[in-house]
């Protein structure tokens, strides 16, 4: 069995971030979301991975590289758009061969990995499965309607009136099967070969496609709210672990990971945090929620549920909250006089300002 990971895409919802950089790369706890679905395909046993790769390419590949980090065979397949997860499963033919395949959106969250799923997979071998969770406002996902014993009936993408609350979650698993429904359907409004659309068709075609509702937790983390929540799941799950200096004027409170080479001098951090290495942060307050990754500067500034990545700094700003800060970053305050705001904003941007 093998894995396809999908790891291009345009990442509309996370720009600016997304102009510069790829969007399964953002961290979560210091370390990328993409990482995390890697680890889970290796756990699942599985070792050989395709990786969709698009624009964005040449930074997938330095940080998976080929994949031994992870104990994994890592091949790039680039994309040249994202013409939809249809037509990723498309370009995969030769790579995937005749082999069944996990399909793993590179930017999906789930914890508990994808262990059970494969080998549930493994034993009743059905021609598709799909997994589904629960949410509170379907319309903004892919929706499954099932008959009483769970097998799949029909799948909408993004439906006004979903049939059910099963919202479809990014791993998908499936026999060599697909790739005849991939090569049937058409391109949808949006111009994208829909996955749901292939899934369809081997519901027609009388396939046996079978799902699991996991009852853990799942995030497509597209957008800064989903990021945010997620990095604070996975806080809330660490150890407190003190590798770097912090002086005897700070305080590190509950779970706290300060890593090696990080410092704190005169400041208090609330748990769950994580300050990477190579970050100092002085005369401030890092609240509950947050990672700082490496090599930042914070000073005299507080910052609470948000994510910073790496070599930016906040410096004598007062409170930052609900955010998410990119790479190589400078948050300083403006000067008073003149009363004017001066800004180098990307494409994009959205700012909020009280004059
Ligand atoms: P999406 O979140 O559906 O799409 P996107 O990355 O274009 O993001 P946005 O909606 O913010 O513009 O993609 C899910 C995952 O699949 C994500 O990791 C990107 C990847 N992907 C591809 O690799 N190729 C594709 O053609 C598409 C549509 C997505």
């Amino acid at each position: 069995m093998k894995a396809l990971v999908l790891s291009g895409g345009a990442g509309t919802r996370l720009r600016p971030i997304t102009h510069t950089s790829a969007k399964q790369l953002v961290p979560v706890a210091n370390k990328a979301v993409l990482f995390y679905g890697l680890e889970s395909i290796a756990e699942a046993g599985i070792t050989d991975v395709g990786m969709i790769v698009g624009d964005t390419a040449a930074e997938i590949e330095e940080a998976v590289g080929d994949g031994s980090q992870f104990g994994l065979k890592i091949t790039y397949i680039p994309q040249e758009r994202p013409l939809g997860l249809a037509h990723a499963v498309l370009i995969a033919r030769d790579y995937l061969g005749d082999d069944d395949f996990v399909m793993y959106l590179g930017d999906n969250f789930i914890v508990g990995g994808i262990t059970d799923l494969v080998d549930e997979f493994r034993g009743n071998r059905p021609d598709a499965q799909i997994l589904l969770t629960r949410v509170a406002d379907p319309r903004a996902f892919g929706v499954a309607e099932l008959d009483p014993s769970g097998q799949v009936i029909g799948l909408e993408e993004k439906p006004d009136r979903p049939k059910s609350d099963l919202a479809l979650v990014g791993v998908y698993l499936f026999t060599p099967l697909i790739h005849e429904a991939v090569r049937a359907i058409e391109p949808s409004w949006r111009g994208e070969l829909e996955i749901t659309h292939a899934i369809q068709h081997l519901i027609d075609s009388r396939a046996d496609v079978r799902s699991t509702v996991i009852t853990g937790y799942w995030k497509d983390t597209g957008n800064v709210g989903d990021m945010l929540e997620v990095n604070r799941m996975v806080l809330e799950g660490m150890d407190r672990r003190i590798d770097g200096d912090v002086d005897t004027a700070s305080e590190t409170i509950g779970r706290v990971v300060v890593e090696e080479g990080a410092r704190i001098v005169n400041s208090r951090i609330v748990g769950p945090a994580v300050i990477g290495s190579g970050t100092v942060i002085t005369n401030s307050y890092v609240g509950p929620f947050t990672s700082i990754a490496e090599n930042c500067r914070i000073t005299d500034s507080e910052v609470e549920f948000s994510i910073v990545l790496r070599d930016s700094s906040i410096q004598g700003v007062g409170r930052i909250e609900a955010s998410l800060i990119g790479r190589h970053v400078e948050v300083t305050p403006a000067p008073s006089v003149p009363s004017a705001h001066r800004f180098v904003l990307g494409d994009h941007s959205k700012v909020q300002i009280t004059s």
